[in-house]
């Protein structure tokens, strides 16, 4: 099964999704998607040759706007992409590719949704709210990827207690560790079909917790 990562970013998680899957007799990294030729996620792929797609208005100058998305999912289809995981991806996910990936589509947000997310809730942002709103308690979501910015089912989530020492690196820095250590392990049991959702709710069938 081949995976397709989209990146924007210094491509942290992409890295660690990489290296997990790396002797993987099932799953394998077969792609980066970026909007952003100039980013440490691509300088990662191009280090392990993993294939680039550039996808950017500017890749396609004679295109009609419409007709772009259209590109990326025949793209995809080409190269057999069957789940996507964003990670760091800072443009939206047209709907048509989202009708075409319906519940393919993994992202990973540095808070507990449903708080602390939406559109401008993304890096350093969401860790300031996190502060300022005064929780106790904050960590990592993983969720399908649906038309609503951050309202998609979620899948996982993994919490951390926010004491009165924390500060926005501090926070920044637990929520790393988490999400480099947990996202590969949530998308090989998507990949793999490991859950439920009978009911509406995603729940996976193993347990994936170190503790
Ligand atoms: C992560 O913190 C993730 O939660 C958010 O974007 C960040 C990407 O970081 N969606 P990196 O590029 O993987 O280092």
């Amino acid at each position: 099964m081949n995976i397709a990562v989209f990146a924007s970013g210094n491509g942290s998680n992409f890295n660690s999704i990489l290296n997990y899957f790396k002797s993987h007799d099932e799953v394998k990294v077969t792609l980066l998607v970026s909007n952003k030729l100039n980013c440490g996620a691509v300088e990662i792929a191009r280090k392990n040759n993993v294939e680039v797609f550039h996808y950017s208005k500017k890749s396609f100058p004679e295109s009609d706007i419409q007709e772009i998305p259209h590109r990326l999912i025949s793209f995809l289809i080409q190269k057999s992409i069957s789940l996507i995981a964003l990670a760091g991806y800072m443009k939206i996910v047209e709907p048509v590719i989202i009708e075409n990936y319906s519940q393919k589509i993994l992202n990973i947000h540095p808070a507990l949704l449903p708080a602390f997310g939406g559109k401008d809730m993304y890096g350093e942002n969401v860790q300031r709210a996190v502060i300022d709103s005064g929780v106790k308690v904050s960590g990592v979501t993983i969720h399908f990827v649906n038309e609503n910015y951050d309202e998609g089912k979620i899948i996982f989530q993994k919490s951390f207690e926010v004491n009165v020492e924390d500060t926005v690196e501090s926070l920044s820095g637990k929520v790393k560790q988490i999400e480099l250590e947990y996202y590969p392990k949530v998308i090989e049991q998507v990949a793999l079909g490991n859950y439920t959702s009978g009911d509406g709710r995603i729940f996976l069938t193993n347990n994936i917790n170190s503790n």
